[in-house]
C-alpha cells in the first residue's frame, strides 16, 4: 500500500498512529543529528521528522540524500510538533519516520515548485507538469473541476441534455478561420474543426432534444490575446420554443448559480443595457460597470465656438476623471496623449481640461474657450473642483472605441477595478448585420443563423440597403467586469428568413446549399423556434477568480504563437503521411 493517508489530512487527533505517505519531496532541513523533510502531494504538506538516534543508519543516510521532487514512502508515527505552523492545516504535526522508500528520483526542477516560483511563462509552459505541482496553478485546475461540475448539475436540474457533437466537420461561420484536417479516405477534401457546434445544437433542437448543453472544445484560428486561445472551451446550450426572456432567465440562474456555489458570491439580479445605448455611454459593447466615468457627448456645447478640430468632427465626447487634475503633470498629459496615439489606438489627440480648486480651468484648448465655456462643459460632465476632463473628436464609431480605451487605462490606474467586485450585464438588441466599408460587404454580428427581431422581419425581406443596416437582432452577449463570458441569439428556424440571410451575406444560393444544404433541408421538417447561448468557460473561470488571463486555467495552454511549448507542436509530418493523404510535397529544411 502506498498510503494510508494524504498529505493534508493528519490532526492532533492522529497523534500516536502508525501511518503512511508518499509524495514529493519538497525541501528539507538539515539540523545534524535531526532533519525535517516537506512532504506534498495534491492535498498538502505533510512535515516529516527523521531522528539519527531513533533510526537506522541506512535510512538517515537516505534521507539526506532525497534531492527536491524526488518521489518517496515513508511510514511513521504521528506526533505532536514543538513549533507549530498555523499556516498549513497540517502544522501542529509531524511524522517521525521509521522506514522510507525512494518510489522515484527526480532531476532538479528548472524552477522553484513553490507559490511564487522563479519561473519564467516559457519555461513554466515547457514543464507544465512541474508547474502544476505549484499550488497556485493546481487550485486554478480543480476550480475549474468545481465549475464544470456545478455547471452540469444546475443544468441537469433544468431538464438539459448533454450531447456530444463531432468534431471532423465542415466549416462553422463564427467569424474566425477554421483549423482543417486533410482526408485520407477522400483526397483532396478536409473536415474542419468546429469553431463551435452552432449548426448541430441547432439540428437537434430540430430532432426534438429541446433543451441541450455539452462542455465542449471549439477551435478558431484567430490571433491569440490574453482572453483567447485557438482551442478553448464553451458551455454550449440550445433551447427549444423559447423567448430571449426564458433564455435570460435560465442563464442568469445558472451564473448566479456558479457564484454562489464556487466562490459563495450573491450576485443581485443582471441588468440589461441595449447595445446602442452601451456603445453610447461606454463606446463598448462590454462596459466595466466596476467603475462609473460614463461618456459625456458635447456637440452642442463646444462645436462652433471656433475650434475647427471639434467643428468638423461628427462626434465630441469626453470623460470626467475625478480628483486627478492636481497630481497630473503637464508631462504625465503629454505621456498619456501619446500613449493614446499609438497604433494600437490612433486617437489623433487629446483635449484635457483641468478644473482647478478655485473655480478656474487650465486647458489645452484655452485659446477657443473661455472659462465660461469650460465651466459649461464641466457642469454638462458633472465635473467638481479638481476633476480632469478628457475629450476627443473625430468620427463616431472610431472616437467611441478610443475614449473606452482611455476610461478603461484610467479605470486601471485609479484601481477603480476592484477585486472580488462583480458587475453582471446583459447587453441586448445587438444589430443583425455589421457593414464592412472596405469590402463592401455585411458581416453577421453573432452568426449568420440569429434571427431578426420579430418586428423586423418585414423590412428584412424587403427593406433597402439602408434598411439593413439598421436591422436589430435577438441576440445578447453576457459581460461581467468588461470581459464578454456568453453570446447568443434567437435563430432564424424559417428557410425563406435564413436564406435572405445568406444573401444578405454574400453567399450565392448555390453556395448557401453546398455549406449549409443540411441545415435549410432540416428546417423544411418541422423546426420549432430555438436560440441559446455558449459561455467561455475558460474565461468564466478567470473572471471568477479576478484574472485577465486564461491560460492559467488551462491544462495545457498554447502560447502566443499557437504553440504547445510541452509537446512542441505543431510539427512537421512524415513526407509518407503526406503522401497517404495525397497532399503535395512540401519542402522541409533536412533538421526537421
Ligand atoms: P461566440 O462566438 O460569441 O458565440 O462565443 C461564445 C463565447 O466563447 C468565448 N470565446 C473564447 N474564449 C476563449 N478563446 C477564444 N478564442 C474564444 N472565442 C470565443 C467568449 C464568447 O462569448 N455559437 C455561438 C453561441 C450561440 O449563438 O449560441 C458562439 O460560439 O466568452
Amino acid at each position: 500500500m502506498y498510503r494510508t493517508h494524504n498529505c493534508g489530512e493528519l490532526r492532533m487527533e492522529h497523534i500516536g498512529q502508525e501511518v503512511t505517505l508518499s509524495g514529493w519531496v519538497q525541501r528539507s532541513r538539515d539540523k545534524g543529528f535531526m532533519m525535517w523533510t516537506d512532504l506534498r502531494d495534491r492535498y498538502g504538506i505533510t512535515q516529516l521528522l527523521f531522528n539519527e538516534e531513533k533510526s537506522s543508519k541506512e535510512l538517515f543516510e537516505t534521507a539526506r540524500s532525497l534531492g527536491r521532487e524526488d518521489v518517496v514512502k515513508i511510514t511513521g508515527v504521528v506526533i505532536e510538533r514543538v513549533s507549530k505552523n498555523d499556516k498549513i492545516p497540517t502544522g501542529s504535526i509531524e511524522i517521525e519516520v521509521t522506514a522510507l522508500e525512494v518510489l522515484n528520483k527526480s532531476k532538479v526542477p528548472p524552477f522553484t515548485i513553490e507559490d511564487d516560483s522563479d519561473g519564467g511563462d516559457e519555461l513554466r509552459m515547457k514543464y507544465r507538469y512541474l508547474d502544476i505541482r505549484r499550488n497556485p496553478v493546481k487550485e486554478k485546475l480543480m476550480f475549474r473541476s468545481n465549475l464544470a461540475i456545478e455547471t452540469r448539475k444546475y443544468l441537469a436540474s433544468q431538464n438539459f441534455v448533454e450531447v456530444e457533437t463531432p468534431v471532423l466537420i465542415k466549416s462553422t461561420p463564427e467569424g474566425a478561420r477554421d483549423f482543417v484536417v486533410p482526408s485520407r479516405m477522400n483526397q483532396g477534401q478536409f473536415y474542419a474543426l468546429p469553431q463551435s457546434p452552432q449548426t448541430f445544437k441547432q439540428i437537434l433542437m430540430v430532432a426534438g432534444m429541446d433543451r441541450y448543453f455539452q462542455i465542449v472544445k471549439c477551435f478558431r484560428d484567430e490571433d491569440l490575446r490574453a482572453d483567447r486561445q485557438p482551442e478553448f472551451t464553451q458551455i454550449d446550450c440550445e433551447m427549444a420554443f423559447v423567448t430571449q426572456e426564458e433564455i435570460l432567465n435560465t442563464f442568469e440562474g445558472l451564473t448566479k448559480y456558479l457564484f454562489k456555489t464556487t466562490i459563495g458570491v450573491e450576485l443581485p439580479d443582471f441588468p440589461r443595457m441595449q447595445y446602442d445605448e452601451a456603445m453610447r455611454r461606454f463606446g463598448s459593447d462590454k462596459p466595466d460597470l466596476r467603475f462609473g466615468m460614463e461618456f459625456c457627448e458635447l456637440n452642442d456645447i463646444a462645436q462652433n465656438k471656433g475650434f475647427s478640430v471639434f467643428d468638423n468632427s461628427e462626434l465630441v465626447v469626453g470623460i470626467c476623471v475625478e480628483g486627478i487634475a492636481e497630481q497630473y503633470s503637464n508631462k504625465d498629459i503629454k505621456k498619456l496623449t501619446e500613449w493614446m496615439q499609438r497604433p494600437q489606438i490612433g486617437a489623433k489627440g487629446l483635449v484635457y481640461v483641468k478644473c482647478n480648486a478655485d473655480g478656474t480651468f487650465k486647458s489645452s484648448v484655452g485659446k477657443f474657450f473661455d472659462d465660461a465655456a469650460l465651466a459649461e462643459w464641466a457642469q454638462k460632465m458633472g465635473a467638481k473642483a479638481g476633476d480632469m476632463l478628457f475629450v476627443l473628436s473625430g468620427e463616431t464609431d472610431k472616437t467611441r472605441k478610443q475614449l473606452n480605451e482611455l476610461r478603461l487605462e484610467m479605470g486601471r490606474r485609479l484601481g477603480l477595478m476592484k477585486e472580488g467586485d462583480f458587475k453582471p450585464l446583459w447587453v441586448v438588441d445587438f444589430p443583425l448585420l455589421e457593414w464592412d466599408e472596405e469590402l463592401e460587404r455585411f458581416h453577421a454580428m453573432h452568426h449568420p443563423f440569429t434571427s431578426p427581431k420579430k418586428e423586423e422581419v418585414e423590412r428584412m425581406l424587403n427593406g433597402d440597403h439602408e434598411t439593413m443596416k439598421r436591422l436589430k437582432a435577438d441576440a445578447y452577449d453576457l459581460v461581467i467586469n468588461g470581459s464578454e463570458i456568453g453570446g447568443g441569439s434567437i435563430r432564424i428556424h424559417d428557410r425563406e428568413l435564413q436564406s435572405k440571410n445568406f444573401k444578405l451575406l454574400g453567399f450565392t444560393p448555390e453556395e448557401a446549399e453546398a455549406q449549409f444544404g443540411f441545415l435549410l433541408g432540416a428546417f423544411e421538417y418541422g423546426a420549432p423556434p430555438h436560440g441559446g447561448i455558449a459561455f467561455g468557460f475558460d474565461r468564466l473561470c478567470a473572471v471568477m477568480n479576478g484574472s485577465s488571463s486564461i491560460r492559467d486555467f488551462i491544462a495545457f495552454p498554447k502560447n502566443n504563437q499557437g504553440r504547445d511549448m510541452m509537446i512542441d507542436a505543431p510539427s512537421v509530418i512524415h513526407q509518407e503521411q503526406l503522401d497517404e493523404l495525397g497532399i503535395g510535397v512540401i519542402e522541409m529544411d533536412v533538421e526537421a
